[in-house]
């Protein structure tokens, strides 16, 4: 997958993004991040890339000319399929909430461009005319877009087949089975007189996966009740629900 991520501090993105997984990706040719600066496609000796908005009111917005200059040298043959179907996602706190499904949903794509806003925001005719998606990483406003594409670049990097160890690694993750995951455990055995559940030494597959999906309802049902709205419940599933809600379990 590329992407390609517009930014006007593209100094923030690579000691996050050369660490870990996410270098090992790149260096596997799974994944290319490309940091374009959109101050170099201002025009005039000062390449301004923001003003005060019209009408008057505090900030600055981003001016469009720049972005629509970045974007457009990006993709020039805007006739190629690729291009056509090309997401252009302006990371707003007024963007479409970003979940597991959203990160899924971006993993289809060969190439992304995210386009990172600043200050008070980004010119109407960039949203009007050249994005074609908006995500808000949650209800709360950072200081840029910046943190926003680290967020989405990981999320959906992880999801490209063969980033991650194993492959169905990411499978059984909070929220990609619509559920929260429940604990794990790792050695010691007993550490500070706390010990691994039994069931887990047990060697017994069947009772191993569902004490795991017992444990990942019980969770989800005292954190995120509102998960199971939507979660893939089997009959095994909603009768152990049952089962929490009387205050049998
Ligand atoms: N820019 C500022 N706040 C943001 C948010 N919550 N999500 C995405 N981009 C943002």
């Amino acid at each position: 997958m590329h992407i390609d991520i517009l930014t006007l501090f593209p100094e923030m993105f690579p000691g996050y993004l050369n660490e870990s997984i996410l270098k090992r990706a790149q260096a596997a040719g799974l994944l290319q991040i490309e940091l374009h600066n959109i101050r170099d496609y201002a025009s005039g000796k000062h390449r301004v890339t923001d003003e005060p908005p019209y009408g008057g009111g505090g900030g600055m917005v981003l001016k469009p000319g720049p972005i629509f200059s970045a974007v457009e040298s990006l993709i020039s043959n805007r006739q190629s399929p690729t291009v056509a179907r090309l997401p252009i996602i302006l990371l707003t706190p007024q963007g479409r909430p970003f979940t597991q499904k959203v990160a899924q949903e971006l993993a289809q794509h060969e190439r992304l461009l995210l386009l990172c806003g600043r200050y008070e925001g980004v010119d109407e005719r960039v949203r009007q005319h050249l994005v074609t998606d908006e995500i808000s990483i949650g209800d709360f406003v950072l200081t840029g877009g910046e943190l926003a594409a680290m967020v989405i670049v990981d999320a959906v990097a992880r999801l490209i087949p063969g980033v991650l160890g194993a492959e169905d690694a990411a499978e059984d993750d909070s929220h990609a089975t619509g559920l929260l995951e429940g604990p794990h455990y790792t050695r010691p055995e007993t550490f500070r007189s706390w010990s691994v559940p039994e069931v887990l030494r047990s060697g017994h597959a069947a009772n191993i996966a569902r004490w795991r999906r017992e444990q990942a309802l019980r969770r989800t049902w005292q954190r995120r009740p509102d998960l199971l709205l939507t979660a893939e419940l089997s009959d095994e599933d909603r009768w152990f629900l049952g089962k929490l809600a009387a205050g049998e379990r």
